[in-house]
C-alpha cells in the first residue's frame, strides 16, 4: 500500500469537538480508524483521537478516490480526512455520542500509517487478558477510559500543585539515588561503578531529605515524588508509585490536616465532586473498637458492642463468656437475603471463629430471638437497624474462645474484617456502593494517635508504627514509657483514610537529638549502628532544628479511587505485574557481561 504525506496539511478541529452548530464548515481531522463499517458505496470510518470520536463518510459519489482507500484502510490506520460538518439525517443521530449529531463527508482522505491487526481493538471497553494488555500498553492506552484516567490524573496532579504553590510551598526534587530509608519496605539498589561494592538505595520516601529541608530552613516543602519499594505487591502497591509528600516548619497537627484537607477539596473539585471539610477524625483506639481495623470504611456502619447490655446473669444463663466482647455489625439493606446466601456467610463466619455463638437477626427475628429478645429495644435503638436490614452478631460461648489464639483485639479486628467482607459483598448488591459521582461516593477520615511500637513476634522486637523519625506524645516521653511500657506510647501519628482505603500517613516529626537517639535505642538500635546508617542525620538535628511535622498521600491510590478502579494499573501509565514485570520493556533483565564487569559484579545465583 502507498502510504500518504501529510505535508503542511493542518488539523482544524479535534475528534470529539465537532457540533450541529459547525454544520457546513470545512474541517480537517486527523486521528485513528476506530471502527470501519462498509455499506458499499458508502464507507463509515469512526475516527478517534484524545478527545472523541467523528463518524466520516466516505460517499464513492462525492469522491472516488477516497472511497477506494477508505476500502483500503482498516482498525487502527492513522488517517486525514478533509471534508464538511453535516447534521445527521432525523433518526441517525447517535446519543450515545458526542458528536453523535453531525458526521464529516470526506472529500479526501490521507492514509497516514498502517497498523498491523491489533491483538485487541482499542476500541472495545473491556479487554479480559490484562497480560496482553501490559504487553501491548500502547494500544490499551488508546482507548477512551485510559485516555480519560490519565486526563484525569494530570488535572488532579495540577490542582494539588497549584494549591500548594499558593499556599507557599515550594517544590523541591530530592535525590533518588541515595542511602536506605527505612519505611518498611526492601530497597530497590542501584550498584556503583566508580565505587565497586558500594551500591546506592533508590528512595522508599523523600522523608530524611525532607526533613532536613526544614532544617535548611523552607518552612514548607512539597514534591509529587517518585518512591521505590521492594515489596509484596497488591492491587493498591506498585513497586514504584506517587507521592504527594510535604513537610511544614512549627506546625499543629490540625494545620497540616486542614492543608491536606485544602489540596484535596481541590483536587476532587478538578474532578468535578466538591468536599465538604473539615474531615471526620477518631483515634486509632476508636477505630480498633468501633470498627476493628485502623482504615475504616465510612461508608458502612460501625460495629456495635453489646459487651455491656450482655450482664454477667445474662451471660449465665445464654452460656456466653464472662469477660468477653459481644460484637455485632449491621449490614444495611441485607435483609432480604436469600438462605443461600445466608449459609455462605455462615461458611465464612466459621471460617473465621469457629463453632461461636452466630446469630443473624432482622427486626422482626430480634424481638422473638431467645438470647436477644429482652435486649430488642435496646439493640434496635443503639444498632439502628432498619426493617430492610441484616443484623449479624458474634457471640463467644463458653468453651468456644479456647480455640482462638485471642489477644485483647484479636475480636474486634476479626468482627471488623467480617464486617467490611460482608458488608461490601451484600450491601453493594443493594446499591450502597453504587457511583453517584457526588461527595456521597467519598468518605474521608482522619484516624490520629496511632501507637508508636508494634511488636513483631517473630523477631522478637518492638518496631516504629510508622517510621523511627516519628515522634511521641510528650506525655509518653516523660512518663517514661519508652523504656517501661512500649506497647502503651503513642505517636504523634496521623493518617488519612478514604472508604477503607489508607491514602496517606503522616506524623510530627522528633526534631530533638537526644529524643531522637533515644528512639533509635529504643528500637534495639546500639548508638553505633544509629551513627552508621543515620549519622549524617543526627548530625544535622544539632544544628537548630525546628519542630516541624508532614505526611504524603499516594497520587496514584487518589486517582484509582477517583476512576473508580481497583488496580492501580489503571492510572499509571507503565505499571509493573504483580511479579514486579514490565511486560511491555521485558525488564528486568540480565545485564551483558560488560556491564558486569564495569560494575564489578557478578552474578552467582543461589537458591
Ligand atoms: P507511607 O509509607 O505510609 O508514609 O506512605 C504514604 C502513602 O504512600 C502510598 N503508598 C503506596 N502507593 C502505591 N504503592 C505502594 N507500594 C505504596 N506504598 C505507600 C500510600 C501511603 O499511604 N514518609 C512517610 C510519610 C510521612 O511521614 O510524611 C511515608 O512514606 O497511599
Amino acid at each position: 500500500m502507498t502510504l500518504d504525506f501529510l505535508g503542511n496539511l493542518e488539523r482544524t478541529h479535534k475528534c470529539g469537538e465537532l457540533r450541529v452548530e459547525q454544520a457546513g464548515q470545512d474541517v480537517v481531522l486527523m486521528g485513528w480508524v476506530n471502527r470501519r463499517r462498509d455499506h458499499g458505496n458508502l464507507i463509515f470510518l469512526d475516527v478517534r483521537d484524545r478527545t472523541g470520536i467523528t463518524q466520516v463518510v466516505l460517499d464513492k459519489e462525492i469522491s472516488g478516490e477516497a472511497h477506494a482507500k477508505a476500502e483500503a484502510a482498516r482498525s487502527e490506520y492513522v488517517v486525514a480526512v478533509k471534508g464538511t460538518v453535516r447534521k445527521r439525517d432525523e433518526g441517525l443521530s447517535n446519543p450515545n455520542m458526542a458528536t453523535g449529531d453531525i458526521e464529516v463527508v470526506a472529500r479526501e482522505l490521507l492514509l497516514l500509517n498502517e497498523s498491523k491487526t491489533p491483538p485487541f481493538s482499542p476500541a472495545e471497553d473491556a479487554i479480559g487478558n490484562e497480560e496482553v494488555r501490559l504487553k501491548y500498553r500502547y494500544l490499551d492506552l488508546r482507548r477512551p477510559q485510559m485516555q480519560h484516567n490519565f486526563e484525569l490524573r494530570h488535572k488532579v496532579a495540577r490542582a494539588i500543585r497549584n494549591y500548594l504553590s499558593d499556599d507557599g510551598f515550594l517544590e523541591i526534587e530530592t535525590p533518588f539515588m541515595t542511602r536506605s530509608t527505612p519505611e518498611g519496605a526492601r530497597d530497590y539498589l542501584v550498584p556503583s561503578r566508580v565505587h565497586a561494592g558500594s551500591f546506592y538505595a533508590l528512595p522508599q520516601s523523600p522523608q530524611i531529605f525532607k526533613q532536613i529541608l526544614m532544617i535548611s530552613g523552607f518552612d514548607r516543602y512539597f514534591q509529587i515524588a517518585r518512591c521505590f519499594r521492594d515489596e509484596d505487591l497488591r492491587a493498591d502497591r506498585q513497586p514504584e508509585f506517587t507521592q504527594i509528600d510535604l513537610e511544614m516548619t512549627f506546625p499543629s497537627q490540625e494545620k497540616i490536616f486542614r492543608v491536606v484537607e485544602g489540596f484535596l477539596t481541590a483536587a476532587f473539585k478538578a474532578a468535578g465532586i466538591s468536599l465538604t471539610t473539615p474531615f471526620v477524625q477518631m483515634t486509632y483506639d476508636d477505630a480498633i473498637l468501633k470498627y476493628g481495623i485502623d482504615k475504616p470504611d465510612m461508608r458502612l456502619p460501625a460495629m456495635v458492642s453489646l459487651t455491656d447490655e450482655l450482664t454477667p446473669e445474662l451471660r449465665e444463663a445464654l452460656k456466653i463468656e464472662a469477660a468477653l466482647p459481644v460484637l455485632g455489625f449491621v449490614i444495611p439493606d441485607a435483609g432480604g437475603l436469600s438462605g443461600t446466601q445466608k449459609r455462605g456467610m455462615v461458611e465464612e463466619i466459621r471460617a473465621t471463629f469457629g463453632d461461636c455463638g452466630l446469630d443473624f437477626l432482622d427486626v422482626a427475628r430480634l424481638k422473638t430471638n431467645e438470647t436477644f429478645a429482652p435486649l430488642a429495644a435496646t439493640i434496635e435503638a443503639k444498632t439502628a437497624v432498619g426493617a430492610a436490614d441484616l443484623l449479624i452478631v458474634i457471640s463467644p460461648k463458653l468453651g468456644t474462645p479456647a480455640k482462638w489464639n485471642y489477644d485483647a483485639q484479636w475480636i474486634y479486628k476479626r468482627v471488623g474484617a467480617l464486617r467490611l467482607q460482608l458488608g461490601q459483598k451484600f450491601a453493594d448488591k443493594h446499591g450502597r456502593f453504587a457511583k453517584t459521582g457526588t461527595e456521597n461516593d467519598f468518605k474521608f477520615l482522619w484516624v490520629t494517635d496511632f501507637p508508636m511500637y508494634e511488636w513483631d513476634e517473630e523477631a522478637k522486637v518492638w518496631n516504629a508504627a510508622h517510621h523511627p523519625f516519628t515522634s511521641p506524645h510528650e506525655e509518653d516521653i516523660k512518663a517514661g514509657r519508652l523504656t517501661n511500657d512500649k506497647g502503651a506510647v503513642r505517636a504523634l501519628a496521623y493518617d488519612i483514610v478514604l472508604n477503607g482505603t489508607e491514602l496517606g500517613s503522616g506524623s510530627i516529626r522528633i526534631h530533638r537529638q537526644d529524643v531522637q537517639a533515644e528512639i533509635f535505642r529504643s528500637l534495639g538500635m546500639s548508638d553505633a549502628e544509629a551513627k552508621e546508617r543515620f549519622g549524617f542525620f543526627l548530625d544535622a538535628l544539632e544544628y537548630g532544628t525546628p519542630p516541624h511535622g508532614g505526611i504524603a498521600l499516594g497520587l496514584d491510590r487518589i486517582v484509582m479511587i477517583l476512576a473508580g478502579a481497583t488496580s492501580l494499573r489503571e492510572v499509571i501509565a507503565f505499571p509493573k505485574t504483580a511479579k514486579a514485570i514490565d511486560l511491555m520493556v521485558d525488564a528486568p533483565t540480565p545485564v551483558s557481561d560488560q556491564q558486569m564487569k564495569e560494575l564489578h559484579l557478578r552474578t552467582v545465583v543461589r537458591n
